[in-house]
């Protein structure tokens, strides 16, 4: 079985301890202290606050993932969906069911998980206030010796509701009243969130304190790695395991991603050396050809070239004449253009001064077509 797991949480021995990130996040949770966490995609965000949450004896998540929630009937009823999940795991279905029993509630199990999911009545719509007998539930659910956290995931895409600012100070108005409930919002996209938290206008101005998540400590990874490998007697070079980290630009979910497949393109035994990792890299092209091609048909030729631009001469200079002459884009003005679309299309993204592919397989992909 190949023991790398991406693209899901990872838990217990699937996860790399990060000791000062769970600790810090531990003592605030205990303190009832509102968080926010940011970082990348596949930084391990998600993972982190689960593995500190179920090592905390005793304590409850209710977990709402806010991924392109649409309207805030949407959004009160992914709350109310996973308040149901919580009192399930603890046995209490019926009861909240009766509670529900207005909005329907339907229990099916995930075919792909496995995991028990709840659908409600979309006939039934909640309206932005009914988040305050929501908020209300939740802290009733709250006890000294049964203590509550809440996660609200991807909590950036909040802002895509035509009622976002109502919403967000309806939400704000409860939660400050509950100060012994932790609340935990993650996000992965930087600026929006920042601008949640940061904003002197938004109704969240300064009521959570930040946590950066970003790449696991590199020594650590590398030994959790290593081990990983080790289980199916295969062993990798530190050179090569060097190679794997800065193709994926050290970000967890990719470095997961391109081991899998490294596991999968070698036998028992073997020794993993640099001239495994463009084979192991075709293996993954051939998953994700479709999604390439897609991107090649929706960009413009200038754009293409600035991104093959990127892939080649890196993000951290893109309007240097170096760049424009490499890259063959006349104007600086043009640069700029392409980089904002490819922004808005969520090909790139920036972040401590460079422009940076969201998915690095790509950025190989394009090398290794030498278009
Ligand atoms: N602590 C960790 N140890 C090992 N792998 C991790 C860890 N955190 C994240 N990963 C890798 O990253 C992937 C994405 O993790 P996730 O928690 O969903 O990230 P995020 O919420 O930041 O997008 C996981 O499937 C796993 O491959
Ligand atoms: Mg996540």
């Amino acid at each position: 079985m190949n023991p790398f797991h991406y693209g899901q949480i990872v838990k217990e021995e699937d996860f790399c301890q990060r000791p000062e990130l769970d600790k810090k996040l531990a003592a605030e949770i205990k303190r009832g202290q509102n968080v926010y966490i940011q970082g990348e995609r596949r930084t391990g965000k998600t993972s982190l606050i689960c593995e500190t949450i179920r090592k905390l004896r005793k304590t409850r998540m209710i977990y709402a993932d806010l991924l392109e929630v649409k309207s805030s009937d949407d959004f009160v009823k992914r709350i109310v969906t996973a308040i149901i999940a919580m009192e399930n795991s603890a046995g209490f279905a019926d009861k909240i069911f009766r509670k529900f029993s207005h909005l329907r509630p339907v229990a099916s199990v995930d075919p792909i998980t496995g995991l028990p999911t709840f659908t409600l009545d979309s006939s039934v719509e909640l309206k932005p206030d009914s988040i305050h007998g929501v908020a209300d539930l939740i802290l009733s659910y709250h006890s000294k010796t049964k203590p509550i956290v809440v996660v609200l995931d991807e909590f950036q895409d909040i802002l895509n509701l035509g009622d976002a600012r109502e919403t967000l100070a309806l939400l704000r108005s409860k939660i400050q009243f509950q100060s012994d409930i932790p609340y935990i919002f993650a996000g992965s996209i930087r600026n929006k969130l920042d601008g949640i938290f940061n904003d002197p206008e938004s109704a969240f101005f300064k009521s959570a304190i930040p946590i950066q998540v970003g790449p696991i400590d590199k020594d650590r990874f590398q030994k959790f790695i290593i081990n990983k490998f080790r289980i199916g007697k295969r062993r990798i070079t530190a050179d090569s395991l060097k190679t794997v980290f800065a193709v994926c630009f050290n970000i967890p979910g990719d470095i997961q991603q391109l081991c899998g497949a490294l596991w999968d393109t070698t036998a028992y035994g073997a020794d993993i050396a640099d001239r495994q990792i463009p084979i192991a890299l075709e293996q993954i092209f051939a998953h994700e050809l479709k999604g390439y091609e897609t991107i090649l048909k929706i960009v413009s030729k200038q754009q293409l070239k600035l991104l093959i631009g990127l892939a080649r001469l890196g993000g951290r200079a893109p309007m240097s004449s170096v760049f424009l002459k490499g890259s063959g884009i006349p104007q600086a003005s043009s640069v700029q253009r392409a980089l904002n679309r490819l922004m808005d299309l969520k090909i790139i993204f920036y972040y401590e001064d460079e422009y940076r592919f969201v998915n690095p397989f790509l950025r190989a992909w394009l090398l290794y077509k030498k278009l």
